[in-house]
C-alpha cells in the first residue's frame, strides 16, 4: 500500500525538517508494516536527502529537460543532488492554474521515464464531465492515458477526479471502484485515489477493490492528521 503526502505550496524547509523527524519517529514506535510505503512531496525549496529511511521524497513538478535556461524550474541534476527519483506527474493543478498541455506532459513522461524515475502520473475529470456518466470519465480518462507508457515499470497511477480535490467531499467508494476496475483493465501499475482523504475515510478508500493507496493533500499538512491516516490504514489492512 502506498500513502503520500503532497504538500502542494505548504510548509517550509524548517517545517518539512520538523515534519519528517515527528513522521519517521512515529514510524519507528509504530512498528509499521515495511509493505506501506510512505511518500512525501514537499515545495521545491524543501527538497533534500532527509536522514529517515521510511520516508521516499519525491518532487512535485519537474521539467524536461537536463539543465538550461528555464527560468523557476527544477529538473533531474537539481533533484540529483539529493538522490530523489520519484516525481509527480500530470497533477490537475498543473494542468488548471499553470496551463500544463497534454504534450508538455507527455513530454515529461517520456523525459522521466527514460531515467528511470519513478512516476506517480495524475488523472482526473472535472465536475462537468463526472455528471455526463461514467462512459465519459472513462473516455476523458483514456484520453488523459494516451502516449503514457501504461506498462512502465516504476509508473504509479493517482486518480484523483478535480471535483474531489480540496473540496473536503471524497468520491463515493462505488465511483471509485469503477474507476479502479477500468484503470486496472489497462494497467498494472499499482492504483491510487486522491481527493479529500482523510482519517475519516481512509478505510473505506483502501478497501475499494484495486485501490492500492492515497494521494493525500490537505489531511497530510499536519503531521499528527498524516500519522493518523497511516495508523488507520495499517489497521484496516491488519483486520
Ligand atoms: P486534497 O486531499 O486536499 O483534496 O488534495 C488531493 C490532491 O490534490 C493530492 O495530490
Amino acid at each position: 500500500m502506498i500513502l503520500a503526502a503532497n504538500f502542494k505550496m505548504n510548509h517550509t524547509r524548517s517545517s518539512t525538517k520538523e515534519y519528517i523527524d515527528s513522521l519517521c519517529r512515529f514510524l519507528k514506535k509504530g512498528n509499521f508494516d515495511q509493505d506501506i510505503e510512505i511518500y512525501l512531496f514537499p515545495p521545491a525549496t524543501a527538497l533534500d536527502s532527509y536522514e529517515c529511511e521510511s520516508v521516499r521524497i519525491g518532487a512535485q513538478n519537474a521539467y524536461c529537460a537536463e539543465e538550461g535556461s528555464f527560468t523557476g524550474e527544477i529538473g533531474p541534476v537539481q533533484l540529483g543532488e539529493f538522490g530523489i527519483e520519484t516525481v509527480l506527474i500530470g497533477h490537475s493543478e498543473r494542468r488548471e492554474l499553470f496551463g500544463e498541455s497534454q504534450e508538455l506532459i507527455n513530454k515529461k513522461f517520456a523525459f522521466y521515464k527514460e531515467r528511470g524515475f519513478e512516476i506517480f502520473y495524475c488523472i482526473g475529470e472535472k465536475l462537468d464531465i463526472r455528471e455526463r456518466g461514467i462512459e465519459e470519465v472513462k473516455s476523458f480518462l483514456r484520453r488523459q492515458l494516451l502516449n503514457i507508457d501504461t506498462d512502465y515499470e516504476n509508473l504509479i497511477i493517482a486518480y484523483e477526479p478535480v471535483w474531489a480535490i480540496g473540496t473536503g467531499k471524497s468520491a463515493h467508494a462505488e465511483d471509485i471502484a469503477e474507476v479502479m476496475e477500468f484503470l486496472g483493465s489497462i494497467t498494472d501499475a499499482p492504483l491510487l485515489y486522491g481527493g479529500s482523504v482523510k482519517a475519516g475515510n481512509i478505510e473505506s478508500i483502501i478497501s475499494v477493490e484495486g485501490c492500492e493507496g492515497a494521494l493525500i493533500g490537505t489531511a497530510s499538512w499536519k503531521v499528527d492528521s498524516f500519522c493518523e491516516i497511516i495508523e488507520r490504514a495499517q489497521m484496516r489492512k491488519r483486520s
